[in-house]
């Protein structure tokens, strides 16, 4: 199942990851089949679900509704950690219930957060059995931090990918810098800031500069920094407006002018079963 040849998109990290993916948080019912038909039609070659969204068949029947073939895109998956999920038998119960409920094998499966009550390395074993049992191409984590990328790579090298917040608000200098050192891709979840970015003077001003959209501008500086995003959007403008980012080439100077924006408060998603993150100023 290498499907990586057929792509146009750049692609990222050792899994070879299209780096503009569409993401479906909040897409249920009828939007979230339309929205994977549509961003699937347009040109997207990546779709980011989780059991959590609760829209994995509106996913399968989005895909069978634009009738492009499966190896065209990448799709990635998650399993939450709720109900014991992260204990062995279960976590492989539930990767054959997604793959069910996809109809079809996600390329990349990850820890949706790290779960405090069942140790990681019982989870990672039952990874690395789902993996071989076919139910997923690579393995990767979210929400992950530092301290706990470092037990887990200790004991899983071949962890693809870590799927994080990630726009020019937060600071996640620390962790990129963990990151990079270890070769593993970065993705930026909430990529627009769950549209904050639309009122920042300075990406309005570049949008203007380079006649190109806030959104566009965003998730370009994202791509240029080496990171996949994957936006969530229900219209089909919005969809259409976001797939052009990959066109969109920033100068250095603009790239430093977004860099500039990252601040130690800019944390959207911190639910109560959050780890301690390692934000820290640039
Ligand atoms: N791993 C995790 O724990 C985790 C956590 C959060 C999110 N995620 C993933 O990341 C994806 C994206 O994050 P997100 O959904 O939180 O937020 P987001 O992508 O940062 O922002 C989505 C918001 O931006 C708007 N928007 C999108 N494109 C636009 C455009 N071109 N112009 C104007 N407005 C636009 C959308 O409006 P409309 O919908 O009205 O078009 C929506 O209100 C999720 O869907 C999910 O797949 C993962």
């Amino acid at each position: 199942m290498d499907h990586t040849k057929n792509f146009t998109t750049p692609l990222v990290g050792s899994a070879g990851i299209p780096a503009l993916g569409f993401g479906t948080w909040e897409l249920k019912g009828s939007d979230g089949v339309e929205g994977v038909a549509t961003a699937l039609n347009m040109g997207y070659e990546h779709i980011d679900t989780a059991q959590a969204y609760h829209n994995e068949e509106k996913v399968a029947e989005g895909i069978k509704e634009s009738g492009v073939d499966r190896d065209k895109f990448f799709l990635t998956a998650k399993i939450f950690p709720e109900d014991g999920h992260f204990e062995p038998e279960k976590f492989i119960e539930q990767a054959k219930i997604s793959q069910d409920r996809l109809g079809t094998t996600p390329d990349l499966l990850l820890l949706h957060w790290p779960d405090p009550d069942v140790a990681l390395e019982r989870t990672l074993d039952a990874a690395q059995k789902v993996r071989q049992m076919g139910l997923t191409k690579h393995i990767g984590v979210s929400n992950f931090t530092i301290e706990y990328l470092k037990r887990a790579l200790a004991y899983e090298p071949e962890i693809v990918c870590n799927q994080v917040e990630y726009h020019p608000f937060i600071d996640q200098s620390k962790l990129e810098s963990f990151m990079r050192e270890h070769k593993m891709a970065l993705t930026a979840y909430s990529p627009l800031a769950r549209g904050d970015a639309f009122d920042s003077d300075v990406l309005k001003k570049i949008a203007d500069e380079t006649g190109s959209s806030v959104s566009q501008v965003t998730l370009a500086w994202i791509m240029a920094r080496g990171h996949i995003c994957i936006p969530k959007a229900t219209s089909k403008d919005h969809i259409a407006d976001n797939l052009k980012s990959r066109d969109l080439k920033l100068t250095d100077e603009q790239i430093d002018q977004i860099s500039a924006l990252r601040s130690s408060s800019g944390r959207k998603i911190d639910p109560d079963f959050a780890p301690e993150w390692d934000d820290s100023a640039a």
